[in-house]
């Protein structure tokens, strides 16, 4: 495997589900698969689970890790070609990368959406150019438009904990007061529809999703009516994804606390298991009871990170 971004990439996503499993049950079966080789994992953004999780799978198939942050002590990068560099960006990214790339075996990369230029984001440019000039396999750490790390771990989790052959999983959009990516429901909904599941998207008008990643799931506006016997609720804001109005890409439309998901939102649902990738606003997305309750699966999955990370990072040292 030479890149990791999207669903299809890991082939046979049933295979690659049993592989998570037994990875599971000996996370150090192939200890020695990494020795000699380095992970560099580049974060343009902030994170917690993603650093500590991939660090820990590399880790756990006797990698080398190196970290960069690079808004914490790296040259600020420049990004864009023809442009005259008398400003403070001391690099371009066009040298930084495949220096970058000489000092690795595999580059994760984690560069979130500016959500000012839709085309911009959704071309995925600065992640296509680690792609194109690293000369080394690259995978998302989150990038512009997806998060397959997370879409894979909460699939991980969902099989993990469904009772029945095919479960209901909701993604239901919740209020936010900043705005954020849509990177992980993109990513959720493209890997809902790849699984074997009854996925239903529900969001307040003006919150569609990319068609290329709602695929078939069914998009219903009245939330209450998409919670109606949920197994799994996944909860999630996102800003507008510009779909209907281009010109609304990246904006807050609504923080409507009716669409926060309490007690009585839960209540209509087939006692369902709460999901959200983190980090969460408690009071915003959920209330306290919720994401606290015996079936809130937040923790597992976070912790499932692990695991799916080192399925991604196994296939791409197993294809150097
Ligand atoms: N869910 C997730 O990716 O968490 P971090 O942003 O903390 O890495």
């Amino acid at each position: 495997m030479k890149t990791f971004f999207n669903v299809q990439d890991l082939g046979n996503l049933q295979q690659a589900l049993r592989e998570a499993h037994e990875i599971k049950k000996d996370r150090f079966a192939f200890d020695t698969l990494g020795k000699n080789r380095t992970l560099l994992m580049i974060f343009f953004n902030n994170s917690l689970r993603t650093r500590l999780s991939t660090q820990k799978a590399a880790m756990n198939l006797g990698m080398n890790v190196i970290v960069l942050d690079v808004n914490a002590g790296a040259w600020k990068l420049e990004t864009e070609r023809g442009v005259i560099m008398d400003g403070d960006k001391s690099e371009h990214l066009l040298e930084a990368i495949p220096v970058m790339g000489s000092y690795c075996d595999l580059i994760g990369v984690r560069s979130f959406a500016g959500l000012t230029d839709r085309s911009y984001d959704y071309a995925e440019t600065i992640v296509q150019q680690f792609v194109r000039y690293s000369g080394r396999p690259v995978f998302a750490m989150e990038t512009a438009t997806v998060h397959p790390l997370q879409a894979f771990a909460d699939l991980i989790t969902i099989e993990e904990h469904k009772t029945v052959a095919r479960p209901k999983v909701v993604l239901t959009w919740a209020p936010h007061p900043k705005a954020l990516p849509q990177a992980v429901p993109n990513s959720f909904a493209e890997w809902m529809n790849a699984a074997d599941v009854d996925f239903v998207i529900t969001h307040p008008e003006g919150y569609e999703l990319d068609p290329q990643f709602v695929g078939k799931a069914c998009v219903e506006y009245d939330q209450m009516k998409a919670l109606e016997g949920a197994d799994f609720v996944y909860a999630k804001n996102w800003s507008c994804p510009g779909v209907t109005r281009p010109e609304d890409y990246g904006k807050v439309l609504s923080k409507d606390m009716g669409w926060t998901i309490d007690a009585a939102h839960m209540a209509v649902t087939n006692n369902a298991h709460f999901m959200h990738c983190l980090p969460v606003r408690r009071g915003m997305i959920v209330t306290d009871d919720v994401i606290e309750a015996p079936t809130s699966l937040v923790i597992p999955e976070a912790a499932n990170r692990e695991i799916s990370a080192q399925v991604v990072i196994k296939r791409m040292l197993e294809s150097l």
